[in-house]
């Protein structure tokens, strides 16, 4: 088989076969979720259904990632993430679809029981590197000096921040703005997603600028510079142009109440999201990210700062291989007995 290469126009179609993701993802009213947290117009946003070795929000930004690696004459993608990262996992499923290496730096054990997203990265072919517990910047840095490895071997290496969050990966959610826009015929009152890097809020922020739409991010306990880091970036991708009278869509609005104990902790308010979910529109969420993301916004519509008749979008940005790790499977299957109805 000849590898595919991204396409001329960018938008990361290979030579042969499928695109890189299924865009645009469908949008759709969730009533029954929508009446049970009390919403009369909720509607979700499906990326996690973008294709690419089970989806996700990095789908997207992988398109133009994958395509600048090309144009640099990248012949290995180097990034990394958690044990869990959906994002190592769909980086390692672009690189083989593009005929390229992919080597992850991943805060994980060495023992680490390859499970879940662990399991893809070693089935699509990556080089898994375990480091250990990283923060934030640790995790970085780590992703840096692999790419100087790489360098030093004589191959040629495009390297990827933490959840694809650099300024060309960002631009991709501010099309995805404007995507949904356009399903929708107007600006919604309200976007909620889940805030990991901060790029999927910096580019939906961007893509809303100048609308009436309020974007909500919900902090899932990545990065503690995280505000500045969606600001910084979605000034870094928006269009440039100078507004005199912001809209009041145009602040930055995080959620910082949803993450329990930490980055990937299990919270009761996300495993009754997740169950909720599920037995109200069949949608399976993920334990760190898009369950913390529908709890914040049960709290949100439940003290009134989110109003009944809002139009609402919930961005599902995927995650689900988490789901089968695990730390969270004994927790959601307790929880699965235990709460027969919601
Ligand atoms: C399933 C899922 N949702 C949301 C996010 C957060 O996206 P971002 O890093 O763009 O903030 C991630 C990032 O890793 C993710 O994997």
């Amino acid at each position: 088989m000849t590898p595919g290469r991204p396409g001329r126009d960018g938008g990361g179609t290979p030579a042969a076969g499928a695109p890189l993701a299924f865009l645009p993802t469908p949008c759709h009213p969730a009533p029954r979720l929508g009446a049970a947290l009390g919403l009369a117009d909720l509607w979700v946003k499906r990326d996690d259904q973008t294709g690419l070795a089970l989806g996700g929000n990095k789908a997207r930004k992988l398109v133009r990632l994958v395509a600048d690696a090309s144009a640099a004459g990248a012949d290995t993608l180097v990034t990394g993430g958690g044990p869990q990262s959906n994002h190592a996992r769909t980086t390692a499923a672009a690189a083989v679809r593009f005929g390229m290496r992919c080597e992850l730096a991943l805060a994980a054990d060495p023992g680490t029981e390859p499970v879940g997203n662990l399991l893809l990265d070693h089935l699509l072919g990556a080089v898994v590197h375990p480091l250990g517990p990283l923060d934030y910047d640790g995790l970085e840095a780590a992703i840096v000096s692999l790419g100087e490895r790489v360098r030093a071997e004589g191959r040629r290496a495009y390297v990827i921040p933490v959840g694809g969050a650099s300024p060309v990966g960002v631009g991709a959610y501010v099309d995805a703005a404007r995507e949904l826009v356009g399903q929708l015929g107007g600006a919604p009152d309200w976007v909620v997603c889940a805030d990991g890097s901060g790029g999927t809020h910096a580019g939906l922020l961007a893509g809303l600028a100048g609308t009436p739409t309020r974007v909500l991010g919900v902090d899932v306990g990545t990065r503690n510079d995280l505000d500045r880091a969606v600001a910084r970036l979605a000034s870094a991708t928006g269009d440039g142009t100078p507004r005199s009278d912001p809209a009041p869509g145009d602040a930055v609005l995080v959620d910082h109440d949803h993450y329990g104990a930490g980055y990937g902790a299990p919270t009761p308010e996300s495993a009754e999201a997740i169950i909720l979910a599920a037995r109200t529109e069949g949608l399976v969420l993920d334990p760190v990210y898009t369950a913390k993301a529908l709890a914040a916004l049960r709290t949100w519509v439940g003290d009134g700062r989110i109003e009944p008749g809002a139009r609402v979008v919930f961005w599902h940005t995927g995650g689900a291989p988490a789901l089968f790790a695990p730390r969270y499977r004994d927790e959601l299957m307790a929880r699965a007995y235990a709460s027969r109805s919601l």
